[in-house]
């Protein structure tokens, strides 16, 4: 007869390192023939003042038991082999890290070089109404240059509200929220009601600036987007513009930044043109001033906007947009920086 502090000693003190020490303890105390079970055929013999006890003593060294089994084996599963033959000399396994998203990093680096030149920056909401995302931003209602970005519409009445067709709508909420001279980019993800291809998604990113104060110029916005090339290209590259439309800009023009990959030559890349559009951008429309708050006679400035899936692309060579999101690891552990 074995009694009950006697096993509780002998399951302490057992030292299980290896799969046949943790078979061993198992036959000794669980299993059908071992020493708690015969605690518990013991109970018959107990005077019937003392079973109620003595049965929940006998379930607490059970518990105790099947605890140190279940955690040696645990440890002897994580460890992959028996604790006494571990090979201290063994490289370590390795610890796979994870690596920045290329969106990521491209993002980082036109943070980086536009809080180098003072900007600061914005964010806002993906749900956006209609106010911010188009009205304050001189896009009438039923004017066709709204289908220019084809919005997913959430709810349709007095006020709509829509998944934001780009971040030009933080830039209005930063205007109707602070006094010039404000100087922000605003980066972040926006929507657009297209069929998904290898150039076109329904969502992608962007990173929009914002310059206001006294007498800003378009020289002033020409320098800033060749600083800004410069920076993100490498020394030699060149940009030029071309007339075009936003509705909260005028002038209006789209930026072209010399092809890096044929130095201008032309290539396959740059479709033989030396050059690859890269934003869109403009002086602030007085009537947006206005509509956010801003007196346009006291004040001008300059927006710019860009998609980083394009940046990327560009840097990247990469010439499919859905590989951006398909979470492939053979794609995105590609990518390293330091930002
Ligand atoms: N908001 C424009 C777009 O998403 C980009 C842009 C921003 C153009 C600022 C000019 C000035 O297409």
């Amino acid at each position: 007869m074995s009694s009950l502090e006697g096993v509780a000693s002998e399951i302490n003190s057992f030292t299980i390192n290896n799969e046949k020490d943790a078979e061993e303890f198992r036959i000794k105390f669980i299993g059908s023939k071992g020493l708690i079970k015969g605690l518990y055929l013991e109970l018959k013999n107990i005077s019937p003042d003392q079973k109620k006890k003595f049965g929940q003593q006998v379930n607490g060294l059970k518990l105790l038991a099947e605890e140190k089994y279940n955690c040696a084996k645990e440890r002897l599963i994580k460890t992959g082999s028996n604790i006494s033959k571990v090979d201290l000399t063994k490289p370590g396994i390795d610890e796979s890290v994870g690596s920045r998203h290329p969106l990521s990093i491209v993002r980082n680096e036109i943070i980086d070089i536009f809080t180098k030149i003072g900007f600061s920056v914005s964010e806002g909401p993906e749900i956006e109404d209609e106010w911010h995302n188009f009205s304050a931003l001189n896009f009438p209602p039923e004017h066709p240059a709204r289908d220019m970005q084809d919005t997913f519409f959430i709810e349709k009445g007095e006020q709509e509200i829509a998944l934001r067709t780009h971040t030009s709508s933080v830039q209005v909420r930063v205007m109707e929220n602070s006094k010039p001279p404000i100087r922000t980019i605003s980066p972040g993800r926006v929507y657009r009601n297209e069929a998904i291809s290898a150039r076109a998604h329904c969502f992608f990113h962007q990173v929009e600036g914002l310059y206001i104060d006294k007498n800003v110029s378009f020289a002033d916005l020409k320098q800033t987007l060749l600083y800004f090339a410069k920076e993100l290209f490498g020394e030699k590259a060149q940009i030029r513009l071309r007339p075009s439309y936003f509705p909260f800009t005028e002038p209006s023009a789209e930026v072209d930044v010399s092809c890096s990959i044929c130095n201008g030559k032309g290539c396959n890349v740059c479709k033989y043109t030396g050059w690859l559009e890269i934003l869109g951008c403009g002086m602030v429309d007085p009537t947006v001033l206005e509509s956010c708050g801003i007196d346009s006679h006291e004040y001008s400035g300059f927006a710019f906007g860009m998609g980083i899936e394009r940046i990327s692309q560009l840097k990247y060579k990469v010439n499919d947009l859905r590989m951006y999101s398909e979470n492939d690891i053979r794609f995105l552990k590609q990518f390293t920086s330091n930002i």
